[in-house]
């Protein structure tokens, strides 16, 4: 494990690790039930973006701890925000700056994944979520919507009919329903979830670091564009692809029968 000062400012809400080629931040606010407040925000967006740019780093998990991944945006720090103030939080910078994150991202959600923290695990690119977690999007009891694409990522993932009772009556579902919905990838028993997750990462983090960039790339962009466009801009990525070193490798090692040694070129 190295040092977290190697990715850069952060603080003691969020912790940084580094496993092999697996980055893992830890949301590590308890007492607030890993509330996200403005710091914690900046913290996580920092740390994630000082992953992003260290080439040794080929997937990142973004986890909380066994009793709560995270219970939404600092409801305390948001009551008293004006609305000018909120036209301008830096909080809201968060969500394209996690959207912006080139490296594969695998939430690890055990617990509470609550307003921003359930749109923090949709942000990412994939959830392993422990039996105990709980989703939902209780904004609508506080008076508000969703703010940081629970209404948009949502509805894309689980559909427009089920993502409407979800934002409407701020029902929480649990694990095994979050699976159904096709909202969470994997669900893993209490004790072994953070590590199931990180065996996920651990897969593509051994994958060829340029293309599961293309591909995340690729994948998004079915969310962005219409068909036509999005095929074209497959093709594109595709022919980016066939352009690396790796990719020789690869196709090498297959025909030679021997695993490959991608060097992210
Ligand atoms: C600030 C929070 C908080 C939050 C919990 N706490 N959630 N503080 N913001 N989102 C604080 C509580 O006030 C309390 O502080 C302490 O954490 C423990 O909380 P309890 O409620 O006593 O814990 P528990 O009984 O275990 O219940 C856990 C819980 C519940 C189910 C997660 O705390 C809860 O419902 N939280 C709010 C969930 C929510 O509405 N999220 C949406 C937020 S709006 P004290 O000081 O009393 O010890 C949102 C908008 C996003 O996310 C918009 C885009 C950015």
């Amino acid at each position: 494990m190295e040092p977290p000062e190697a990715h850069g400012a952060h603080g003691s809400t969020v912790l940084a690790e580094v496993r092999g080629a697996v980055g893992l931040a830890r949301l590590n606010r308890p007492e607030a039930r890993n509330a996200l407040s403005p710091e914690v925000m900046e913290t996580l967006a920092q740390l994630l973006e000082a992953f992003d740019a260290d080439p040794a780093i080929r997937c990142v998990v973004v986890a909380g701890g066994d009793e709560v991944f995270a219970a939404g945006a600092d409801i305390k720090a948001m009551r008293d925000r004006s609305f000018q103030e909120a036209l301008v939080s830096p909080a809201a910078r968060f969500w394209p700056r996690v959207a912006a994150c080139r490296t594969p991202l695998v939430a690890a959600v055990s617990g509470y994944a609550l307003g921003a923290g359930c749109e923090l695990a949709l942000a990412c690119d994939m959830i392993v979520a422990s039996e105990t977690a709980e989703f939902g999007q209780p904004e609508i009891m506080l008076g508000i919507i969703p703010g940081g694409g629970g209404t948009q990522r949502l509805a894309r993932v689980v559909g427009k009919q089920r993502a409407m009772e979800l934002v409407l009556t701020g029902r929480r579902i649990g694990a095994q329903e979050a699976l159904r919905f096709g909202f969470v990838n994997q669900v893993a028993g209490k004790r072994e979830w953070l590590e199931k997750a990180l065996e996920v990462a651990g897969v593509v983090a051994r994958r060829p670091p340029i293309a599961t960039r293309l591909a995340k790339q690729a994948v998004l962009a079915a969310e962005e564009a219409g068909l036509t466009a999005g095929l074209d801009h497959e093709r594109r990525l595709f022919e980016i692809a066939m352009a690396t070193e790796d990719r020789v490798e690869g196709m090498t090692a297959f025909i030679e029968k021997r695993p490959p040694e991608f060097r992210g070129r």
